[in-house]
């Protein structure tokens, strides 16, 4: 017998076992809001009083299982009146569960985020599905805020603490495999026996899990205190408390008060509400949001690529084809000869071998990636990316002959980053189909791809540019071909500001402390010195009419000049601001850091911001904001430059 209702199906089968189907009405992902909570905690009660033999929860969607609360429901909470009521909400329904008189079981079948995971433990039993697309995570501390509807108590109970710190701090996800190695859950099995063996566990009901010995004790006084101050310290290196406030609350809570967010008094550190008062929560929210919308950009076209063919195997060409093989793309990889190529395949071998699961995933990427230095692959490609030196003649020879031998419908993408569209594209019989595809260094890492369009660039075309930038998993941006595009354009001025303030006396570990303090992740000296110095004196001399324009010196500083002179290019060459041992720059103290001095290195970032968006470079403000923070990781506690420049303003 089935009974549907707006959110849940509820079906009991001839062995008087329930199953509740979470399929939320209108969305392709089950989330936690206001009504979804209400209308089950209404079934919970119809389903307590029918006494079956047991409860299996599982999802009504294809994409997963639940991806937890409705972040729209954090966004709209006023005060911390409706923050705590929020969080009521939610650990009522799970006691509620919890105290089930009989068995419990969440059928796991795709990813399991914050108030799913939360559901899962407060059933007795879980079993998910083996599949990459199984995940569990707890992603609230990347928003600034906590699991606070049981997460934070029950985990460290199930799986002990240290897994559980790892997942609660980290916001990291573990997959199927993983959770049951850990213990999240007691099976990880197949689809074509999930179901049995859902119905089998319920049915059954063996002992429930329990974490070994050790990790129970580090559950107890007096270990826990213990793990707690050693966990705050592995936290504290990652960022302070005045920025990040959320893992400190999270450890607080679970030392102090069992992980209960009702325990503490609302004044307490340790209380929910500390989070809710800062603006840091607000800050993350919003960047959210801002990721989901530049998500939406790539949906603009339906465009879907199967084979890209990517021509220049360097620094760059060799990480995108990397990349849009470990994405599942076939891509042929080319360059001026065979041994050129070389490189580029063993990174991609490391890249794949610490990205992928299992042997059979790395060979498979492997085999997906063609080195091609005859070009035989450009016939067949959807899209074609150029990614060879940075020289106009050169680029424009290439895309001529490309456009001869490339299949009428494929995109043409250049990953220049100083030269203008129209001019590569001078020659092409179609400029309209060439677009700009900027990748960032080291491009596995950076999240953001700039999508440019030049004066001829088709408009389609960008959207499909777009399109295929999100089928590899990046964020994507459109800018208009400006020197310097978005990022570049203002990451200029401010390095160009810390290299003038290393010249005028204070010491690179001063300057790059100004701005770690500030919040951004690595200081600007040191990202001179990883992009290379003959790399920014080049996009430097690339940007000057736009630095000139924005009221920027444009020569090029002494010291820098000498030290590219001089061979010392940076983290490529062992020395440049600083010397570099092992991939690390070797940093002495840094000086005083004042604020006058933190603003005065930020001034030039904010105002080239500024500048990007009145030249309508991007759409708008909140893109601006969205680019710099996955482009250069500013601070993303402020909420972008020009969001922290209206809450500066007031
Ligand atoms: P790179 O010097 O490391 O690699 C260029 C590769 O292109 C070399 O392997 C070279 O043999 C090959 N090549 C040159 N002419 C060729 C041709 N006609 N046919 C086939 N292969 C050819 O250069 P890198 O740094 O990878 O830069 C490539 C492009 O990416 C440039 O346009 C650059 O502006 C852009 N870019 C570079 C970034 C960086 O951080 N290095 C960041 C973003 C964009």
């Amino acid at each position: 017998m089935t009974t549907n209702y707006k959110h849940w199906r509820y079906t009991t089968d001839k062995d008087n076992l329930v199953w509740l189907t979470f399929d939320k009405a209108g969305e392709s992902a089950n989330t936690f809001s206001a009504d979804a909570i209400a209308e089950l905690i209404a079934i919970l009660q119809e389903i307590r009083a029918a006494n079956p033999r047991a409860l299996i929860f599982r999802s009504g969607k294809d994409s997963g299982f639940i991806a937890g609360a409705d972040i729209n429901d954090f966004a709209r909470a006023k005060s911390v009146e409706d923050g705590m009521a929020i969080i009521r909400r939610g650990w009522d329904m799970f006691h509620v569960i919890a105290a089930l008189p009989f068995p419990t079981l969440a059928m796991v079948n795709g990813f399991c985020m914050g108030g799913g995971v939360e559901l899962a433990l407060a059933c007795r039993y879980r079993v998910a599905l083996d599949d990459p697309k199984t995940r569990f995570a707890f992603p609230e501390v990347m928003l600034g805020i906590l699991p606070a509807w049981g997460g934070i108590k029950y985990l460290p109970k199930l799986v002990g603490p240290t897994a559980a710190l790892d997942m609660l701090l980290s916001g990291r996800s573990v997959d199927a495999r993983r959770a049951k190695k850990i213990g999240l859950v007691d099976a990880c099995v197949p689809l074509r026996v999930l179901e049995n063996a859902a119905r089998m566990t319920a049915l059954e009901a063996p002992a429930l899990h329990r974490p070994p010995l050790l990790q129970r004790l580090m559950n107890t006084a007096p270990l826990k205190s213990i793990v707690a101050a050693m966990a705050r310290k592995q936290v504290a290196k990652r960022a302070p408390r005045e920025h990040y406030p959320a893992p400190y609350v999270i450890l607080d809570l679970w030392a102090r008060y069992d992980g209960d967010p009702f325990a503490p008094p609302l004044t307490d550190p340790a209380s929910p509400a500390a989070l809710m008062q800062g603006e840091t929560v607000k800050n993350l929210i919003r960047i959210f949001f801002l990721q989901e919308r530049m998500k939406a950009l790539g949906k603009a076209s339906d465009f879907a690529a199967k084979r890209v063919h990517v021509i220049g195997a360097g620094v760059m060409g060799g990480d995108i084809a990397a990349l849009c093989a470990m994405r599942g793309l076939s891509v042929t990889l080319q360059d001026q000869n065979a041994e050129r190529l070389v490189p580029a395949m063993q990174r991609a071998a490391k890249l794949f071998k610490r990205r992928l699961r299992d042997k059979a995933g790395v060979r498979d990427a492997m085999d997906r990636l063609v080195p091609d230095a005859a070009g035989d692959g450009v016939k067949k490609a959807d899209v074609i990316i150029e990614a060879i030196f940075e020289n106009l003649d050169a680029k424009r020879e290439l895309f001529a002959a490309l456009e001869k031998n490339a299949r009428p419908d494929a995109i043409l993408a250049t990953n220049t980053s100083s030269l203008k569209l129209a001019d590569i594209g001078a020659n092409l019989t179609h400029p309209g189909r060439l677009v700009g595809i900027h990748f960032f260094n080291p491009v596995a890492q950076m999240m953001l791809v700039e999508v440019v369009s030049g004066a001829n660039t088709d408009a389609a075309i960008a959207n499909q540019a777009a399109a295929f930038v999100r089928q590899i998993d990046k964020l994507p941006l459109q800018v208009k071909d400006s020197p310097g595009f978005l990022v570049n354009r203002v990451l200029g001025p401010y390095l160009n500001q810390a290299i003038r303030m290393v010249e005028e006396g204070l010491s690179a570990e001063t300057v790059d402390a100004a701005a770690t303090r500030f919040g951004m992740p690595m200081g600007p000296i040191e990202l001179a010195d990883t992009v290379g110095l003959d790399i920014c004196i080049a996009a430097g001399k690339s940007l000057a009419a736009a630095s000139a324009a924005a009221g920027q010196p444009a020569t090029v500083p002494k010291m820098l000049e000498q030290l590219v002179a001089a061979g010392n290019l940076g983290k490529k060459s062992g020395r440049g601001y600083y010397a570099w041992r092992e991939g690390k720059p070797v940093k002495g103290a840094p000086g005083a850091v004042s604020k006058e001095l933190i603003d005065r290195l930020i001034a030039p970032y904010l105002k080239e911001a500024q500048a990007v968006v009145a030249e309508g470079i991007v759409a708008d403000a909140d893109l601006a904001d969205a680019g710099l923070i996955f482009g250069t990781g500013f601070a993303p506690f402020r909420g972008g430059p020009l969001n922290y420049l209206r809450s500066k303003n007031g």
